[in-house]
């Protein structure tokens, strides 16, 4: 071989070894600040990938060296090699233990974030009234009580001042329960029995209000076969009509709207004397209301002397009045909801309103 090609060979060596060390120490420094793991598996692939990878094809390439230097060559590769393979798995293991600064980028968590709403039920319109009613009263002193909806005729009827052939029963289109014998029943046509019941139990002084369902046979948009009504009744010494008023005012005004318009008048029922009724203004469009300007919403009166001696009560000591409200016709004044059925079939768009 001619002595300056031997050289200019020699120096082209020298040459193209410091460029390839520089190449691979510039692969060790992106290594060490390799970002991500998708990153550094690309490095890894540009280095040692089977096919193309600058490291593999670097070693294919020692066959083409003069012998003498394919032996330095290769020690250099293979120490290149190690160094990187090392570094890579280095690198490896730190960007598995995610820095403060990712955490913060990948956890991020917003507490602000609304939630997707959670679906909650809430009670009827109806039971959710009657709660409200048992605070008021309950508030002005009343106990709350609770009786049968199967009600004896006697307490339904009888003992409240209305005999077998008493008008008035006619009024109250009454279920009857089919006689098994012994005593007649009703399904109870007014909750007034409980004013029997609370009587035969409990000695006045006395308040007591009893919600529930009372049932006729009556169907239109005004009237529905079951229906709530709460009774109320206070007995003491020298109760008068004034302490009625006082307490249908208060209960109207607090239950319905304190601008209620509302108004009283005589009313006959047996177990009152004298009896009184209130009506109360329809609070909407007058053409919308099914029954006219006035609704009846409540009977009252002072206790008949009759219904007390019936109870084993003293009328020349004790004095009192009593009370039946409507609970649909109250709540419909309130809402003007002019169609009674709407509280019973159960859609739900009307029932989530309220
Ligand atoms: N029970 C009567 C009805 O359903 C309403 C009523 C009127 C109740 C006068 C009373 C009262 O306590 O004193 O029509």
């Amino acid at each position: 071989m001619h002595e300056s090609f031997r050289i200019e060979q020699e120096r082209g060596y020298y040459v193209c070894r410091m460029t390839q060390e520089n190449a691979w120490a510039a692969f060790a420094e992106r290594i060490t600040h390799a970002g991500t793991l998708p990153e550094l598996n690309e490095l890894e692939q540009a280095i040692f990938s089977r096919k193309s990878g600058a490291l593999t094809l670097a070693l294919k390439g020692l066959t083409g060296l003069p012998p003498e230097k394919i032996k330095e060559a290769a020690r250099d590769l293979n120490e290149w090699k190690q160094k990187l393979a090392t570094a890579l798995e280095e690198r490896r293991k730190a960007l598995a233990i995610p820095s403060d600064a990712a955490l913060r980028e990948q956890d991020r968590l917003d507490v602000t974030l609304d939630l997707p709403e959670r679906e909650r039920g809430h009670l009827h319109l109806i039971p959710e009234f009657i709660r409200q009613v048992e605070e008021v009263f309950g508030r002005m002193g009343f106990a709350i009580a609770e009786g049968p909806e199967v009600e004896t005729e006697e307490n339904n009827f009888n003992l409240l001042n209305i005999p077998e052939d008493h008008p008035a029963r006619d009024a109250q289109d009454t279920f009857w329960i089919k006689p098994t014998g012994g005593e007649r029943l009703v399904l109870r046509t007014q909750t007034s029995p409980m004013q029997i019941r609370y009587m035969q139990t409990h000695k006045p002084p006395l308040r007591v209000i009893a919600p529930g369902k009372v049932y006729r046979k009556d169907s239109d948009a005004t009237h529905s076969p079951m229906f709530h009504q709460f009774e109320g009744l206070v007995v003491g010494e020298d109760i008068t009509l004034a302490n009625m008023k006082a307490v249908m005012t208060t209960a109207i005004r607090t239950l319905v709207s304190p601008d209620a318009v509302f108004r009283f008048r005589t009313g006959f029922f047996p177990f009152v004397e004298p009896g009184l009724e209130v009506d109360m203004r329809w609070q909407g469009d007058d053409a919308q209301s099914r029954e006219g300007k006035w609704l009846e919403i409540v009977g009252c009166g002072m206790v008949h002397p009759n219904v007390l001696r019936n109870c084993g009560i003293d009328p020349k000591k004790w004095s009192g009045f009593a009370f039946g409200f409507g609970v649909e016709r109250m709540i419909m004044i309130k809402h003007q909801i002019p169609d009674l059925r709407a509280f019973f079939q159960g859609d739900l768009r009307f029932l989530r309103q309220f």
